[in-house]
């Protein structure tokens, strides 16, 4: 069965002391029963978060798809493990966007966390052009294929997919609930025609973009929307709590 899951992509906020504010005010509140909730703060913050996080899983926004060695200002993932943690985002809009990072090299960071263990939310959506030219089932599709249907059925049973579109992303612009159920709908049939039903029923389908206390009721009422990814809500504990409770 696909997990429920509320996870918080804190980006580029968050001084040290305001990441351990919100950790403290998360660790005080009732979390819900049967939802998982991750944070991912920047590195810089993610040893001392960990440390202080109570129930909450903490994870790294990123990480080098090489190993070791002179790759100035980057992360090893070896370095991500010897930290404690063990869940990563992989391929957020804005890697691709601003950084570059391709479909190759997503996929090499696919198989790094595969080889290293470490567990992963694969994040894909289509930018606003893409939606408007009706294109957005195609280009979706061919970002799961490039990078992340080539993995074992064991491991896709195991996979957190995030769907995230572009333009709903810190825009306040959302997907309608019904957007957002027609693609998870399609993701989980792309997943089923890989690697078969029982597999794709296994994979959590995460939605992401504009997710707010308001609105989140609606888009996880969606059969195939198993939580969210929230940026901006997640930086207050208590608009993130009330996410998490939306189910
Ligand atoms: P947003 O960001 O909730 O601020 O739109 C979501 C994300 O980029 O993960």
């Amino acid at each position: 069965m696909a997990r429920k899951i509320v996870a918080g992509n804190w980006k580029m906020n968050l001084t040290l002391q305001d990441g351990v504010k919100l950790i403290d005010a998360l660790n005080h509140m009732k979390a819900p029963e049967g939802v998982e909730l991750i944070v991912f703060p920047s590195h810089m913050l993610v040893p001392e978060i960990n440390r202080l996080s109570n129930g909450i899983e903490v994870g790294v926004q990123n990480f080098s798809e090489h190993t070791e060695g002179a790759y100035t200002g980057e992360t090893s993932l070896d370095q991500v493990k010897s930290c404690g943690v063990e869940v990563a985002l992989i391929g957020h809009s804005e890697r691709r966007q601003i950084f570059g990072e391709s479909h190759e090299v997503l996929k090499m960071k696919v198989n790094h966390a595969l080889a290293e263990d470490v567990n992963f939310v694969f994040c894909c959506g289509e930018p606003l052009e893409i939606r408007e030219a009706g294109s957005e089932y195609a280009f979706v599709k061919a970002q799961l294929e490039e990078s992340l249907f080539h993995i074992p059925d064991v491991n896709m049973s195991n996979t957190v997919i995030a769907y995230e579109p572009v333009w709903a992303i810190g825009t306040g612009r959302t997907a309608t609930a019904q957007q957002a159920e027609e693609m998870h709908a399609n993701i989980r049939k792309w997943v089923a025609e890989v690697y078969g039903e029982d597999v794709a029923k296994d994979v959590t389908i995460l939605y992401g973009g504009s997710c707010k206390p308001g609105n989140a009721n609606e888009l996880f009422a969606g059969a195939n929307v198993d939580g969210g990814l929230i940026g901006g809500a997640s930086l207050s504990a208590e608009s993130f709590m009330e996410i998490a409770r939306s189910f």
